[in-house]
């Protein structure tokens, strides 16, 4: 098993990664600030629940850990106010308090919205994030941004609450489509570009299913996270904004193709092409580091070349770049590469840099 610290002074904790971990859920605990805890309000969706929650509660039942289970449907319309009052009554009414925990068990709609729980449940009380996605294992099980979307937007109603630990088991990975493997590689990839760029070699050699590997990759990316939160808990320092790389004309991407219609990570693919583009432009990266990149996310399947639809036209793109909520006097800040593992905030993307990375897109790679 590996163990990666996240260092945040009273909030620090351990991320725990191996293969068939979540049988000894109850031992995990024994180092955090739950170990003593009896009651237990685990949180899933209807997908994660029948395929994982049974090991994790009877490890947790065998400790003498009394155990509710709550689950919301699977999806992003998930991640609702009305799904955090009814989980909020729901523990009430099966008589969870201040001295209960919460475990988040699936992937970062069930982390996001937990862990959210957890933050205003009595006023707070921990909770243990169990993530059964790459994205959830790379990405948002670590750093305690949780949170919930409003009808107006995506991620705007949250809270700030670190997890107590985080037990990532690789073999949970197993019961993935393949679609949902390799759209959380794309957040794999990223890492690797803005912080770890022999991750890169690492991953152009996995194959699915590969546990020891697995878990080095996710103990790699978890890293990664790590020591980005550590230097900027709360997005304050402006370095947090690196996790964005790819992102700005990922998200316009993924809006235009309509939620749901494109994984986040095959966006984010097409977003990190582009952004490629801008760093060699603006930043000198070596075009040799972006064909690497590149290989990395082909390697995981992930679309590279926009598709020729009307959503995706220039008319359409464009102005949701300068509606993103990243935006500074109407231009993003972009984030861009100027060296393999360095990236920078620039102010100095123009409209026509944007346009001109977005046709790019439209060519073959
Ligand atoms: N808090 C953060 O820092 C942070 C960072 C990145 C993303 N996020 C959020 O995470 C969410 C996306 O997370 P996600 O990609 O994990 O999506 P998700 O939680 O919706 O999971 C994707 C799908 O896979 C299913 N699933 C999960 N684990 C499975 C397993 N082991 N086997 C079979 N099916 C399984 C789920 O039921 C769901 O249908 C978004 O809401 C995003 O905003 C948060
Ligand atoms: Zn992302």
């Amino acid at each position: 098993m590996k163990q990666v610290p996240v260092n945040l002074s009273d909030r620090s904790y351990t991320v725990q990664i191996g293969t068939g971990i979540i049988q000894r859920t109850a031992e995990l605990l024994a180092d955090t600030p739950v170990a003593k805890r009896k009651r237990c309000a685990i949180i899933s969706d209807d997908n994660v629940a029948p395929l994982h929650s049974a090991p994790v509660i009877a490890s947790l039942t065998s400790a003498g850990i009394h155990v509710d289970l709550f689950t919301v449907p699977a999806g992003e319309a998930s991640k609702s106010m009305d799904n955090v009052a009814s989980l909020c009554s729901q523990m009430i009414q099966a008589g969870h308090d201040r001295q209960s925990f919460i475990i988040a068990l699936g992937g970062g709609v069930v982390g996001d919205l937990a862990g959210f729980v957890a933050a205003i449940y009595y006023r707070g009380i921990p909770f243990v994030q169990i993530p059964t996605t790459i994205v959830s294992q790379v990405d948002s099980s670590v750093g305690g941004k949780t949170g919930v979307n409003a009808p107006e937007g995506k991620n705007l109603i949250g809270a700030f609450l670190q997890p107590a630990t985080v037990i990532a088991d690789v073999a949970t990975l197993d019961t993935l489509g393949d679609r949902e493997f390799n759209e959380g590689m794309a957040e794999a990839v990223k890492h690797a570009a803005i912080a770890d760029p022999s991750l890169l070699d690492a991953l152009l050699d996995l194959q699915r299913g590969d546990h020891p590997a697995t878990e080095e990759i996710i103990a790699r990316n978890v890293a990664i996270k790590a020591r980005i939160v550590e230097a900027d808990e709360k997005e304050t320092a402006g370095t947090r904004a690196f996790l964005n790389f790819g992102h700005t004309i990922g998200h316009a991407i993924e809006a235009a193709a309509g939620y749901g219609n494109m994984f986040h990570g095959e966006a984010i693919a097409l977003g990190i092409r582009a952004a490629l583009y801008l760093s060699e432009k603006h930043a000198g990266l070596d075009p040799a580091f972006s064909q690497k990149v590149l290989a990395a996310l082909q390697h995981f399947d992930l679309p590279l070349v926009l598709d020729d639809k009307p959503e995706f036209r220039d008319e359409s793109l464009i102005p949701r770049l300068q509606r993103d909520k990243k935006s500074e006097n109407g231009m993003p800040n972009f984030v861009l590469l100027k060296e393999p593992g360095s990236p920078v905030l620039s102010k100095f993307v123009t409209n026509t840099d944007i346009t001109e990375a977005i046709e790019q897109l439209r060519s073959t790679y």
